[in-house]
């Protein structure tokens, strides 16, 4: 199979990384090649600490990075059979990218958008191939999370559906169906416990390290709540909540004015090197 990731951030990155593993040849476009490479080389660190820790071979590694290439061109998914969507939350430029696939790829191919929190039937509307557009949400990083959730828009088709789960089980993921309703199960539930922590932050109720320390110990997470909200990104966290809150319309998705403030000042977490925490 040929794949196209479009957007070469932490999410385009892991699904490239994903797909070439499993023996895809796979385009990783972004805006300009220095993102595309400075994805490549965090790519060839994390296969290359892979081998070390003896999870893959060398050999494995050399081929997965042999099956990505970088893309700066939507063209190049012209003889693709399947394109990822993966740039920014954000509406407006999702269904432009949308619309120039639709153009661009040929009939049948599988246009799959790796949304949070957006309508995978409005994504859809924007082609003339509404039953071959199918929401595939995969969790950060890719290639350690199990989940994926699968979601249909309207048009989605049967034929659609079963090969994306089908892809989704060959990558090793377990692919969960879920209606196309704002922020899915994931972030309907998880954003709203991370912006519940933003405010106790903001409430001086504990400190940072202290709310963390609570989940982790407390309630058992791996991770707490507000080093989670830097890894995903603030700026994602942010938009999520407000497609949510519009969408619902109910105060309980309000995002805190803090989160707010961070994402105005940059501090969109730790791939800024600052969020709740500051990173090297
Ligand atoms: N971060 C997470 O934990 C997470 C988890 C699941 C889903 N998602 C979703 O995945 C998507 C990507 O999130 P991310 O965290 O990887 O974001 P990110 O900010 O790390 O990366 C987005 C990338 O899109 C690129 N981009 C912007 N405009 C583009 C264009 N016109 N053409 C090509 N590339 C373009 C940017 O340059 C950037 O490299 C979002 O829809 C997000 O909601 C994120």
């Amino acid at each position: 199979m040929k794949a196209l990731i479009v957007g070469a951030g932490h999410m385009g990155g892991g699904i490239a990384q994903v797909m070439a593993a499993a023996g895809h040849r796979t385009y990783l476009n972004d805006i300009n090649l220095a993102i595309v490479n400075r994805r490549l080389d965090a790519i060839a660190g994390w296969l290359a600490q892979s081998v070390q820790k003896g999870k893959i071979s060398e050999a494995e590694r050399a081929e997965t990075l042999a099956n990505i290439i970088p893309s700066t061109d939507l063209g190049d998914a012209e003889n693709c059979d399947i394109v990822f969507e993966a740039v920014i939350e954000n509406l407006e430029l999702k269904a432009e990218i949308f619309r120039k696939l639709d153009e661009v790829t040929k009939p049948g191919c599988i246009l799959a958008s790796n949304t949070s929190s957006l309508s995978i039937t409005q994504l859809a509307e924007q082609t003339e191939r509404p039953g071959q557009v199918i929401g595939l949400h995969f969790m950060n990083p890719v290639p350690l999370m199990k989940l994926v959730e699968l979601i249909r828009g309207t048009a989605t088709t049967d034929e659609t559906f079963t090969a994306v789960q089908t892809l989704a089980l060959s990558l090793g993921k377990t692919p969960v169906e879920v209606r196309d309703v704002p922020g899915f199960v994931l972030n309907r539930v998880l954003q709203v416990m991370i912006n519940e922590a933003i405010y106790c932050y903001y409430e001086d109720v504990a400190s940072a390290e202290g709310i963390d320390t609570v989940m982790k110990l407390g309630a058992n997470h791996p991770m707490g709540p507000l080093a989670l909200a830097d890894l995903i990104g603030l700026d994602t966290v942010l938009y999520i909540l407000e497609v949510m809150h519009e969408v619902y319309g109910d105060e309980k998705y309000r995002p805190c004015p803090l989160l707010k403030e961070y994402v105005a000042k940059g501090w969109l977490g730790k791939k800024a090197g600052r969020g709740f925490y500051v990173y090297e």
